[in-house]
């Protein structure tokens, strides 16, 4: 697989992989600045949690490495995607030490952004351990989006129980929601496991309760962008309609997610803010337009899964079960609010 991210020490430069020309394409987009990560997380260069909020920490530092304003760089970050709450949690990390003497920020900065990047790969390998564990010896497991390594520092999330699952023996196969409009699954999560030789196959999104009605499916796992205090999940818009469709056949629905994806501010789902993006992801297919301008178009990029819907939640520190509002004291140690 290659690197979602690599640093260039000698250039003082971020190169991101552009995942916009995966599968076909292995590129990297070489930023210098803030304006230039922040461009590259809005147009979707860079995407998944984890991964924008590595991007964005690495923004900040590049801005305070050159000495330019890294108030401004958190600024021009914050506001480059609204539900992943990830890119709060790096941003706020780099703000806590924005004070530093000029002389020494730059560097205790690029530290900084280096640890976020390298903790998130050793988080998702233990979250690949606690997770794997819940699969059986031969398990066909459904996916949606991008949840694998080039959506975090890598290895994955829900991509890498996956990946500790094969890695511990056992035979598993994927089914791979498309996820329209931006198809992370078809291009990404499926460019994953080709790379890794798992055995996959895409299906459409409509198709996944078919699948379950019609063959044996062990689980369905997917990421989050975001999980409110009582264990309500914002996750890439189908994931709802998964879970609704795993609870009417009865098939275990999994979230894995790192600790940064918790919202100590938000109580429950309701309070988790929904990206909307352009009509046009809609309304072309690549080069082709499917239908006029004039038709109304509503494109919610997330959607959040209720508590009662989700069988386990799987993170490094372990894994959580219902009641969410307890299991996130005990086991993350959060405090939930009242
Ligand atoms: O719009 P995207 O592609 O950034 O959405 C990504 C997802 O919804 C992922 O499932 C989520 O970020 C978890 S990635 C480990």
């Amino acid at each position: 697989m290659p690197d979602s991210f690599r640093f260039l020490r000698e250039e003082t430069a971020l190169e991101i992989l552009d995942q916009r020309l995966i599968p076909f394409q292995v590129s990297y987009l070489k930023c210098t600045s803030a304006d230039q990560v922040a461009s590259a997380i809005v147009s979707m260069a860079v995407r998944g949690a984890p991964a924008i909020g590595i991007a964005a920490a690495f923004g900040v530092a590049l801005d305070a490495l050159a000495g330019r304003d890294v108030e401004r760089a958190i600024r021009i970050l914050w506001a480059t995607r609204p539900t992943a709450v990830n890119l709060f949690w790096a941003l706020d990390r780099m703000r806590s030490i924005a004070g530093l003497p000029p002389d020494i920020r730059g560097d205790a900065m690029l530290k900084e952004a280096l640890s976020i990047w390298e903790e998130d790969l050793r988080i998702n390998k233990a979250i690949g351990a606690n997770g794997s564990v819940l699969l059986p010896e031969r398990a066909k497991v459904i996916t949606h989006c991008n949840t694998g390594s080039l959506a975090t520092g890598g290895y994955g999330t829900a991509l890498g129980v996956i990946r500790a699952a094969v890695e511990a023996g056992k035979d598993v196969e994927v089914f791979v929601d498309e996820t329209r409009p931006r198809f992370q699954g078809a291009r990404l999560t499926a460019f994953e496991l080709f790379s890794d030789g798992i055995k996959f196959t895409v299906i459409c999104d409509s198709m996944a309760h078919w699948l379950m009605r019609t063959r044996r499916i062990d689980a369905v796992l997917v990421g989050a962008d975001r999980v409110a205090m009582n264990g309500d999940v914002a996750n890439k818009i189908g994931t709802y309609s998964l879970a609704v469709g795993a609870k009417h056949h009865g098939v275990p629905f999994y979230v894995a997610a790192p600790s940064s994806t918790f919202d100590l501010q938000c109580p429950s789902g309701e309070a988790i803010p929904i990206e909307e993006r352009s009509p046009e992801e809609l309304r072309t297919l690549g080069a082709e337009t499917l239908f006029p301008e004039d038709y109304p178009v509503w494109n919610p990029s997330f959607d959040v899964t209720p508590n009662e819907m989700i069988s386990a939640i799987i993170t490094e520190k372990g894994v959580l079960h219902p009641p969410y509002g307890a299991s996130i004291r005990s086991v993350l140690g959060f405090e939930v609010l009242k």
